[in-house]
């Protein structure tokens, strides 16, 4: 047998070390018992409601995929053409040696898109679904071998704390595609706050969608084609899945309407006929036209998110938006 003894060390330290897959955090551990009743206390509300993370099971995620290629979806390409005209100028805000924090990663692909300008020292993918993280970060590893990467499983929308392991920054913490947009105002706030906490001596890059004419704002969640009432309704299978419910899809329609005063989109699926509804331990009635509120989307005008930003503390801000206003992305010095 030849030996390669000798060459090995040399070669291990520099290229298979870098190589090797991504080391990965399980922060978040789903118990059921507690998501049945969670959604159990939704449904049985008087104004029934649901938490729009449960509208991202396998499915689902594939349904919001497609989403973003409609289109009457103008989020998802708008906040592209965003990041491609200015990130070299967002990169020149950052300190250097960072580690790019991305919050609800998912295919991972935005970050990366990131990764020749911003050049970041280290990549942390946080998502709640660590499976599809761990296919996503694998294959990204290895076409990045020299960039450390961490994933991390982990449900932010409560609580964002990071894990030791993402290590001391600065971080430069990324939450794109007005994600922020499903929080209302106050959350959004608490949110932006632990945001702060989490990047001393870095900042926040994050995608807003902005307000609009409700005649722009309802086609976007209301698509010809039928997808996003797919991605709404095939909430109600995964909801039989969760709780036990015998929900039939015939019995439920996608509503998307603009609630001005409230400056957000709302989701629902409204009830086409009577129906009672059974799970085990428990039932509800809803009467025709009645409704599940899904989800919400704020909308924010860019002067009050840059409020919003320094009332979470942030020190300065910047703001980059496409050339008719319908979204922006703000750096927030930490
Ligand atoms: C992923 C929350 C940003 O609010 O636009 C798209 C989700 N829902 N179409 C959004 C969504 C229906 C999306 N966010």
């Amino acid at each position: 047998m030849l030996d390669f003894s000798a060459a090995a060390p040399a070669l291990s330290s520099s290229f298979t070390a870098a190589l090797s897959p991504p080391d990965f955090v399980q922060l978040h551990h789903e118990d059921r018992a507690a998501v049945r009743a969670e959604l159990v206390a939704g449904l049985l509300a008087p104004q029934a409601f649901t938490s729009p993370k449960y509208l991202y099971d396998a499915l689902g995620s594939r349904l919001f995929e497609a989403i973003t290629e409609l289109p009457e979806y103008y989020p998802t390409r708008t906040e592209a053409a965003i990041f491609k005209a200015h990130a070299a100028a967002m990169a020149a805000l950052q300190p250097a040696n960072t580690t790019l924090v991305d919050l609800g990663a998912g295919n991972c692909a935005k970050a990366a898109s990131l990764f020749a300008a911003f050049a970041p020292a280290r990549y942390v993918a946080v998502d709640i679904s660590v499976e599809f993280l761990r296919q996503a970060l694998g294959s990204l590893q290895a076409q990045h071998p020299r960039l450390p990467m961490l994933g991390v499983g982990m449900d932010f929308s409560s609580a964002l704390q990071l894990p030791p392991q993402a290590g001391s920054g600065p971080n430069v913490l990324f939450y794109p595609g007005s994600s922020i947009g499903n929080f209302t105002p106050a959350q959004a706030l608490i949110f932006l706050q632990q945001a702060r906490s989490a990047c001393a001596g870095g900042g926040l890059l994050i995608g807003v969608d902005l307000l609009k004419p409700r005649e722009l704002l309802e086609p976007a969640y209301d698509d010809a084609l039928g997808v996003t009432s797919a991605f709404n309704r095939n909430l109600l299978p995964h909801l039989n899945q969760l709780v036990g419910s015998d929900f039939q899809l015939a019995d439920w329609q996608h509503v998307a309407l603009f609630n001005a005063a409230e400056s957000r989109i709302e989701m629902h699926l409204q009830a086409v006929r009577a129906v009672q509804v059974r799970w085990p331990g428990g039932e509800r009635h809803f009467g025709q036209g009645e409704r599940i509120h899904t989800e919400s989307s704020y909308k924010w005008r860019a002067s009050d998110f840059e409020q919003l930003l320094l009332s979470a503390g942030f020190a300065r801000t910047q703001a980059w938006t496409d050339e008719r206003g319908w979204f922006a992305v703000f750096w927030a010095a930490g």
